[in-house]
């Protein structure tokens, strides 16, 4: 992966991640996805979470900058079959929500700009989905 994707990846998280409707419309979708995944946050807070979340989605976008895997690390560890038991297969469709979010969202989307966010976030999403 070049550094030009993590900088078109940084850039286009930039012109999302201040607004709340995005990561509001994030999970409408993610939840849309599956009655499953549904379930999963029925007791959650979802402001807080939201929050986490926007800083969740930034530790994948500096991990394809180079910087250290200790929090994706910990990520992988909460999501386990231990933790919250997310099951490897539903990574695919969290990717699905985000890219259609960013679709929406950023001003300067288009395929490359798709393109550039599944190779610069796919190591670490795998990094998350590989602690199952
Ligand atoms: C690589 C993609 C993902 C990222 C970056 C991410 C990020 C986060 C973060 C930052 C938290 C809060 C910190 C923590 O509790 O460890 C969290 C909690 C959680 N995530 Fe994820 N997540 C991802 C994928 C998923 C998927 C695929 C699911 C479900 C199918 C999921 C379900 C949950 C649940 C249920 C919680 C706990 C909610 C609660 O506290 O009630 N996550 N996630």
């Amino acid at each position: 992966m070049g550094n030009a994707d993590s900088d078109i990846v940084f850039q286009s998280y930039g012109r999302c991640c201040n607004n709340e409707h995005f990561f509001i419309d994030f999970y409408d979708r993610f939840m849309s996805s599956s009655a499953e995944i549904r379930e999963l946050f029925i007791d959650t807070d979802m402001p807080a979470q939201r929050h986490l979340l926007r800083n969740g989605i930034m530790q994948l976008v500096l991990h394809s900058r180079g910087l250290p895997d200790t929090k994706l690390k910990a990520l992988g560890n909460s999501h386990s079959r231990t933790g919250y038991n997310i099951r490897p297969e539903w990574y695919g469709l969290w990717l699905d929500a985000l890219l259609d979010t960013l679709r929406k969202h950023d001003t300067h989307f288009d395929e490359s700009i798709a393109q550039a966010w599944r190779r610069a976030i796919e190591p670490g999403i795998q990094l998350i989905r590989g602690a199952y």
